[in-house]
């Protein structure tokens, strides 16, 4: 493609408070088919898109997965919990992924765990079909609802929105402006504290002594000053 030099592009995102403009820049070129695309890109990124959005993928656990605008993207914090869960889940196991979104850590489950049956839940249409384009079985539903057979399941997983309402302030701009408020706000959803709600489903389709749980809520982040666009998240 014959367009702007890679110095004109990390020009652009440094402008626009990019972090990490030149990893950026050589991955918008590198995929650009045409100049008018790149400069499109460029353009949504300067409002502060998330990457995954424009690039339509994101690596999580090792593994490149689509992400649909609008679905919240997938965080490396969470690789952790899919590592760890996956260790867990039995071959020939069943697995329930609450509150799925794209299905990264579902689909890290059906990878590492082929024979498992592996249920992926989420309440937003958008997320769900992402989640089935990533190959994971995925059911629109609320997390709280029952999603077939007996009701219980060798591992639940669940990262349920996270940050307090009155919280969602010191988020990151760009995160603010653009995620889907349904993903993060954690004390907005029906039947309130929607970690909580996970927390106790999760308990109530595993066996207790089977269940890992953790204090399901992300550090408080009162104390932190709002991060300015561009910022990693
Ligand atoms: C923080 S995102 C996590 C997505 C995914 N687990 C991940 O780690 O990338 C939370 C997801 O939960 C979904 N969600 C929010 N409230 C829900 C509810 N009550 N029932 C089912 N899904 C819900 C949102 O649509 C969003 O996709």
């Amino acid at each position: 493609m014959t367009g702007p030099g890679i110095a004109t592009v990390v020009a652009r995102l440094r402008a626009a408070g990019c972090v990490d403009a030149e990893q950026e820049a050589a991955a918008y070129v590198g995929a650009a088919p045409d100049p008018a695309t790149l400069d499109g890109w460029l353009t949504r990124r300067e409002d502060g898109e998330p990457v995954a959005w424009i690039l339509g993928t994101v690596t999580f656990a090792d593994e490149v997965l689509r992400i649909d605008p609008g679905v919240y993207v997938p965080r490396r914090q969470s690789e952790d919990l899919a590592r760890r869960a996956a260790a867990q889940l039995p071959h020939g196991g069943r697995a329930l992924d609450l509150c799925t979104g794209a299905g990264a850590i579902a689909a890290h489950l059906q990878r590492a765990r082929p024979t498992a049956r592996v249920v992926g839940v989420d309440r937003d249409e958008a997320a769900a079909r992402c989640a089935r384009r990533n190959g994971v079985a995925t059911v629109v539903g609320d997390l709280a609802a029952p999603v077939g057979g007996d009701g219980t399941w060798d591992l639940v997983t669940a990262v349920a929105p996270y940050v307090p309402s009155g919280e969602l302030r010191l988020l990151p701009a760009d995160v603010q402006r653009h995620e889907p408020r349904t993903a993060l706000d954690g004390a907005t959803g029906e039947g309130g504290d929607e970690v909580g709600v996970a927390q106790e489903v999760a308990h109530g389709r595993v066996g207790l002594d089977e269940a890992e749980t953790q204090d399901g809520h992300a550090p408080s982040l009162e104390g932190r000053q709002p991060c300015p666009p561009g910022a990693p998240l």
